[in-house]
């Protein structure tokens, strides 16, 4: 035990990805770091999640093309979402990914051993990870409801829904 706070971490398996069947090898690269999995799905990501996803980055020139690439328009429309969670969970899981140029990061990182860049400029770096825990714990609440998690990191409510009561993120 070092001590150091609990954390929640998204990442992203990116379309080019799956595309690649990278699947497994991201998986067994994060399992390095020896956190654990608190939820996991298959998702296919709409352009509104896509721009929501990537918020921050909107007045970037190559926002539009950015939210395509998420959203798999030139690879398979489909993303791995995952939240990861222990001990630095954050800073741990960057580690692993590397670098954000796919060019810089070292090459025995994530990024570094699977990325690349496009003719267009943009850098298809395979996973995403979050940055700090704001950035966790938006992103977490965009990509997962709390009944898709085995516990609950963040506060919920219940809800009434015409069927019954659902779970949502207080
Ligand atoms: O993903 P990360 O947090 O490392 O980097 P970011 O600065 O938040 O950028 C988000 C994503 O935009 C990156 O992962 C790249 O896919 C893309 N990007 C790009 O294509 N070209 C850049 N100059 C910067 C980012
Ligand atoms: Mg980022």
């Amino acid at each position: 035990m070092t001590g150091a706070p609990e954390q929640q971490t998204l990442v992203l398996i990116k379309p080019d990805g799956l595309k690649k069947s990278l699947t497994g090898n991201i998986l067994t690269r994060l399992s390095e770091t020896k956190l654990i999995i608190i939820g996991a799905k298959i998702a296919k990501p709409s352009r509104e999640l896509a721009m929501q996803h990537y918020y921050e980055m909107k007045d970037k020139p190559f926002f539009e093309e950015l939210v395509r690439y998420l959203m798999g328009e030139f690879h398979t429309p489909r993303v791995m979402a995952l939240v990861y969670q222990g001990e630095e969970a954050i800073q741990k899981v960057r580690a692993v990914c590397g670098a954000t140029n796919p060019e810089e990061a070292d090459p025995v990182s994530i990024r570094g051993a699977y990325g690349r860049i496009t003719t267009r400029g943009i850098y298809e770096n395979v996973i995403h990870a979050s940055t700090n825990e704001e950035e966790a714990e938006r992103e977490i609440k965009l990509w997962f409801d709390p009944d898709e998690l085995v516990c609950e990191p963040y506060p919920v409510k219940e809800e009434s829904v015409s069927n019954g009561r659902r779970k949502a993120w207080a």
